[in-house]
């Protein structure tokens, strides 16, 4: 029997990507989707297939009041995560949560909370952890065979129009650059070093917010401490667009990925100038299927809440450190 998935926010990520997503997602068909207006979730539904008899909802309790309805992905502006999380939640559906889970500690920790009480699977949409040739870095370095990690960096930029969009604003965001990419580059880095290196210890920040003058991080610079010893330097910006890369330098190699950190599960590997081969795949179809397989207890979550509440911790640590 298939799992109900119902999207909520009809924007680019549900529409580009986990809407899409859904059709390649063995055991679960894309079922009903909510919006701010019945028209534009109609259309949406409509467009991608949406299966329930009544597919589009202007009204989040009338949404959930479904009870053929399993399970909601997420995908509306960060600040609202929290009351739809922990809405679903409460009438008992499962939830993949888009990234950051929420924009306070405090509101990732009820959602977690409110998740294990109501016994739903919650899981953080880090799609990263899906593209296949991160996995196979990953595999090497946890297996031992790229030696001890001694250095991580990152740099995920893009170059926005204007200063419109919500991200750049209080009302529903707390980060920009940030939360757009930011995040994905935390969990990116405590993915590949949390199980040699251990939990962060230092996190500090540096932050550029003078082109607009707004609330939010428009250049920001983060430099994670794991255990006691190894750094991790992360920079991001909606100030310019540059090829994304990501660096890992262990004792027997130096892994080096151009590209890989976007939407498409591609780019170049270079593990001591020699390319990684594998193979692309959607790395939002990985992160859903990991969902739904988790539903149906065949696998483990791979980013629980707990994972996405010290995401959260370190955004807010790194900007109140930047001031
Ligand atoms: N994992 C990834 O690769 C990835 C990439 C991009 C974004 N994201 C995450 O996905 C979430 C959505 O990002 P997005 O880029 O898709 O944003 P977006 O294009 O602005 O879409 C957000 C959608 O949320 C709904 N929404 C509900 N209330 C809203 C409000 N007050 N203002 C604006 N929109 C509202 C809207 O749909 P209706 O008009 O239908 O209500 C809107 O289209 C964010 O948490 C973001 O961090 C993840």
């Amino acid at each position: 029997m298939s799992i109900n998935v119902g999207i909520i926010g009809t924007g680019r990520i549900a529409h580009m990507q986990l809407a899409p997503a859904m059709q390649h997602v063995k055991g679960a068909r894309l079922w009903s989707v909510l919006s701010r207006d019945e028209q534009r979730a109609a259309e949406f539904a409509n467009q991608h297939g949406a299966m329930a008899p009544v597919n589009a909802y202007a009204s989040l309790s009338a949404f959930l009041a479904d009870p053929s309805l399993d399970a909601v992905i997420i995908a509306t502006p960060d600040g609202l995560h929290a009351q739809q999380a922990i809405a679903a939640a409460r009438a008992g559906k499962h939830v993949l949560l888009e990234k950051p889970m929420a924009t306070t500690a405090e509101d990732a920790a009820t959602i977690t909370e409110t998740c294990t009480e109501e016994r739903v699977k919650l899981g953080i949409a880090y799609h990263l952890r899906w593209h296949a040739g991160h996995r196979k870095v990953a595999e090497m370095l946890h297996g031992g065979e790229l030696g001890k990690p001694r250095y991580a960096r990152a740099i995920w930029t893009w170059e926005a129009d204007d200063n419109s969009n919500w991200r750049a604003h209080k009302e529903l965001g707390q980060w920009w650059g940030l939360a757009g990419v930011g995040t994905h580059c935390i969990d990116l880095m405590r993915w590949m070093l949390l199980p040699q290196c251990g939990e962060v210890n230092r996190c500090v920040g540096v932050i550029d917010k003078s082109q607009y003058g707004g609330p939010h991080d428009e250049t920001a610079s983060v430099t994670l401490q794991f255990g006691d010893s190894v750094v991790a330097d992360i920079t991001t910006s909606v100030m310019f667009s540059t090829l994304s890369r990501f660096e890992l330098h262990c004792d027997d190699a130096s892994v080096i990925c151009e590209g890989t950190l976007g939407a498409s599960g591609s780019g170049t590997i270079l593990i001591n100038n020699t390319p990684l081969e594998y193979d692309v795949m959607n790395p939002y179809v990985g992160e859903i299927q990991n969902f739904i397989d988790a539903i149906e207890g065949k696998a483990r979550i791979a980013v629980p809440g707990s994972e996405g509440q010290r995401n959260v911790e370190l955004l807010a640590q790194a900007s109140s450190a930047a001031g």
